[in-house]
């Protein structure tokens, strides 16, 4: 998946288990036009079918992750052109990725970036990063989901203030009020490297288990506590027929590291 070569973003596998995706429009601000997200689909995809692949993350540039939708791409649209297209929809692709996916947020997240990076399981920003959703300043709203997805991870009032003022938040608050998981220490690259640094820590991890606890997570987003609960014990259950949980355990009894083999 690192050889092919795309226009609008770059890969690499950076650390052993580790894909790395980096939005390469440096003049637009890494804007998410179309064919953007059409080849971050297609990465995500590749790096999701890789199983030398354990964790994906993402990144901008240090001056924006993504400055949001590409607005000279969509200035002329009419209804029936994104009704009919489904403008948009494909975003949504990304969130049923089976591998964990970091964002590493320095500068501009605005708009569809902030959103691009709620899409992710983990966001870690740098201390320069700023997340906002303007829109309301094109006479739009977020229509990638930034409107549910932020009402759910910073709660009402916030998420109203942001959507009906398109007032931009620091990495500060965002970090305060449980947007990010954290903010790394300053300098180019350095959200980048501890992001793969996390990415690389969950690469080594038994795989199927990975996976299940990213799903258990989302599913919290999705159902009841009860249905969750139940989905949370069912999958706890069925590791139990994993290879990797005899494996795990064994090695915790007899004081060796565990050596997965994601079966
Ligand atoms: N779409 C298209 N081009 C964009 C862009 C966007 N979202 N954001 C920035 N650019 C372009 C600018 O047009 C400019 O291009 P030119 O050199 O050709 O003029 C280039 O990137 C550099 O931008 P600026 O000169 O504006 O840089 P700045 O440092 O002065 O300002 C900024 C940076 C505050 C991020 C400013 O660019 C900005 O406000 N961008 C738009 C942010 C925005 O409104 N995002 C929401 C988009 S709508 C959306 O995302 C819908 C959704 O929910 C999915």
């Amino acid at each position: 998946s690192d050889t092919k070569q795309y226009s609008n973003i770059l890969t690499s596998t950076p650390e052993a288990g580790v894909g790395l995706i980096t939005l390469n429009r440096p003049k637009a601000l890494n804007a998410l036009s179309s064919p953007l997200f059409a080849e971050l689909n297609e990465a995500l995809a590749d790096f999701d079918a890789d199983d030398s692949i354990g964790a994906i993350v993402l990144t901008g540039s240090d001056r924006a992750f993504a400055a949001g939708a590409d607005i000279k791409e969509m200035k002329d649209k009419k209804f029936s052109d994104v009704y009919k297209n489904r403008f948009l929809e494909n975003w949504t692709t990304m969130t049923h990725l089976r591998k964990p996916l970091i964002a590493a947020v320095s500068g501009y997240a605005l708009g569809g970036g902030c959103e691009l990076a709620l899409m992710c399981d983990i966001i870690l920003a740098s201390p320069t990063a700023v997340f906002g959703q303007p829109e309301i300043n094109l006479g739009i709203i977020p229509g990638g989901g930034g409107s549910q997805r932020l009402a759910r991870a910073i709660g009402k009032s916030r998420t109203m203030e942001m959507v009906l003022t398109g007032r931009n938040v620091t990495a500060q608050e965002a970090d305060k009020w449980g947007m990010v998981s954290k903010i790394v220490g300053e300098g180019e690259g350095v959200v980048v490297k501890e992001a793969v640094d996390l990415a690389k820590n969950i690469a080594s991890k038994g795989q199927i288990a990975v996976q299940a606890g990213k799903e258990v997570v989302n599913a919290a987003y999705e159902l009841t506590l009860a249905e969750g609960l139940r989905f949370e014990r069912r999958l706890f259950h069925a590791l139990f027929a994993t290879k990797d949980q005899k494996e795990g355990m064994a090695a915790f009894v007899e004081k060796r590291k565990a050596n997965f083999s994601n079966l």
